[in-house]
């Protein structure tokens, strides 16, 4: 048996790093692989055809580096692409492989953060126009109620290393007041897009006090470590070196410099050529 694969990880970006840096804390013998899309980022107002496309190429080409288990740790691309790659793609040519998403481990325990049974969602409009985050909370809270908040403009300035300034306070408290109108009973906000993170100081601060703010790290960590316990024939071809890689479709030097602030530690990646 192969003992040395790797679990990858993918993003349309810098995003999934957020995601990659609860998962290694808590899974750290692991080997790994990192993949971001930046040539192609961001994902959130393209088509369902578009995020499915890129998603795929991305998704097989961490199949091809010899990951049998993909996190899509993005949102929109769970949102979009996901339910086709499990369904259509997987049984016909990678009966073998795994791809997992971060809804549905969201969705199963974000019940248990609310006490006024009203949540907040926020995320990209490809994430808040697929419905899927409604539709699986009911499946787990049928009570609850979800209210959704597109945010286009906060990948775009944390992609591009604006949201530290003060020109990003503007955008956060504009689509944080325009969710928090949507209802008085909200009193948990689901960070539903895997950028937004870093974005926390600042919604902490236009929220009322004693709000959660509820990021999806270590909900999806949690997660993939029990995947792991009940699926012994994945886990058992995991190499468990601790090695971490990390490709980008875009600029290596551009994304080691932000990688690096995303994920707290030094990151020195290399360029894969996708079909642009
Ligand atoms: N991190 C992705 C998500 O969770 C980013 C979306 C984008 O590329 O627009 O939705």
């Amino acid at each position: 048996m192969n003992t040395t694969k790797s679990i990858g990880v993918f993003d349309s970006g810098y995003g999934g790093l957020t995601v990659f840096k609860s998962i290694a804390a808590k899974l750290p013998d692991y080997n790994y692989i990192y993949m971001g899309d930046n040539a192609r980022s961001p994902y959130g107002d393209h088509s369902f055809e578009t995020v499915y496309q890129y998603t795929l190429e991305c998704v097989e080409w961490l199949f091809a580096q010899g990951c049998p288990l993909v996190i899509l740790a993005c949102n929109t691309a769970s949102a979009k692409a996901l339910r086709n790659i499990q369904q259509k793609v997987l049984p016909v040519k990678y009966p073998d492989y795994r791809v997992l998403g971060v809804i549905r481990p969201t969705a199963e325990v974000i019940g248990s953060f609310t006490e006024s049974n009203t949540i907040g969602v926020m995320g990209t409009r490809g994430t808040v126009n697929s419905e899927s985050y409604p539709i699986e909370i009911h499946h787990f809270y049928p009570e609850l109620e979800v209210v959704q908040q597109s945010c286009p403009l906060w990948v775009p300035l944390i992609e591009n290393n604006e949201h530290i300034h003060e020109g990003a306070d503007y955008f956060v408290k504009k689509y944080t007041d325009e969710l928090l109108a949507k209802s008085p009973a909200i009193d948990t906000i689901l960070l539903a897009c895997t950028h937004y993170p870093l974005l926390i100081p600042k919604i902490a601060a236009v929220v009322p006090e004693g709000f959660k703010l509820v990021a999806q790290g270590d909900i999806v960590a949690d997660s993939l470590a029990d995947y792991l316990t009940r699926h012994p024939e994945i886990e058992s071809q995991l190499g468990k070196a601790s090695e971490k890689k990390f490709y980008t479709s875009g600029d290596e030097q551009v994304f080691d410099k932000n990688a690096s602030i995303f994920f707290d530690e030094k990151i020195v990646s290399a360029r894969v050529n996708l079909k642009i």
